[in-house]
């Protein structure tokens, strides 16, 4: 069952986000427990990372009990490379917080053996209790970290071939779609549908038909993004635009 909770702009929606953040850590850290956060790259979760920045700053929000696992990298980037996720997390949060280094985990698109870098996420992940919450954005092919279509329900942390939609969609980024690599490590459907809450964030138009596709449409392998209707404790936060084929 996904809810679906609708926000005026960025800005509402990243503060509503990040204050369910705080309120986690505040309660985790008061029983002196960890809080396991999933984060996302790309530009949408970009407004709730500067709010998480300016509690940290303003409102003395302490990230130091917080571990953090990425969905996702890609493969043959390292921390050096300014379109690594890495480099975005570095340079978009963690440098800004006061997060232990030792509590970040992202997959290495660098690693001699991939695989086993994979099953040594999942393994660590487990080894912290799970993922208490999950941030989520949306591709336009109903990918959820980089699950592209096919991705299986059982499908765990992976080398995947990125679909030409979502190479052609980061471009962008890279200057030149000659630039973005073909394949990548993600966490798998079933990693994420393990985290006790997620929050997907999808803004504008151009998520309109993808996120009518995920809430509506039967789950299938076609598109990742319905197998979040499995979930317990799922949310879509849209704006009107994202909403607009509901
Ligand atoms: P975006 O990417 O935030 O840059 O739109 C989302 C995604 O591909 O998951």
């Amino acid at each position: 069952m996904i809810a679906t909770r609708l926000h005026p702009d960025k800005q509402t929606a990243a503060q509503a986000i990040a204050r369910e953040i705080a309120d986690l850590i505040e309660i985790r850290s008061k029983s002196g427990k960890p809080t396991v956060l999933g984060l996302a790259t790309g530009s949408t979760p970009l407004p709730l990372y500067a709010e998480l920045i300016r509690l940290h700053r303003e409102e003395k929000l302490s990230f130091s009990s917080v571990i953090t696992f990425n969905l996702d990298e890609y493969e043959g980037l390292g921390a050096t490379h300014p379109q690594s996720y890495r480099f975005f997390m570095e340079e978009n949060l963690f440098r800004h917080l006061d997060i232990p280094a030792a509590n970040i985990h992202i997959p290495d698109g660098l690693s001699k053996d991939l695989a086993k870098n994979c099953t040594d996420y999942e393994a660590a992940i487990r080894a912290v209790g799970g993922i208490d919450l999950q941030i989520l954005g949306i591709g336009r092919t109903g990918h959820i970290g980089f699950n592209e279509p096919p991705s299986a329900v059982d499908t765990r942390t992976r080398w995947v071939h990125l679909d030409e939609v979502t190479r052609r969609d980061n471009s962008a980024f890279f200057g030149d779609i000659a630039l973005v690599p073909h394949g990548a490590l993600t966490m798998g459907v079933a990693t994420i549908l393990e985290a006790r809450r997620v929050e997907l964030i999808a803004f504008g138009e151009a998520k309109a038909d993808v996120i009518r596709r995920a809430i509506q449409e039967t789950p299938s392998a076609h598109c990742p993004a319905t197998w979040l209707q499995k979930h317990p404790h799922c949310t879509f936060h849209l704006d009107a635009a994202a909403a607009k084929a509901l």
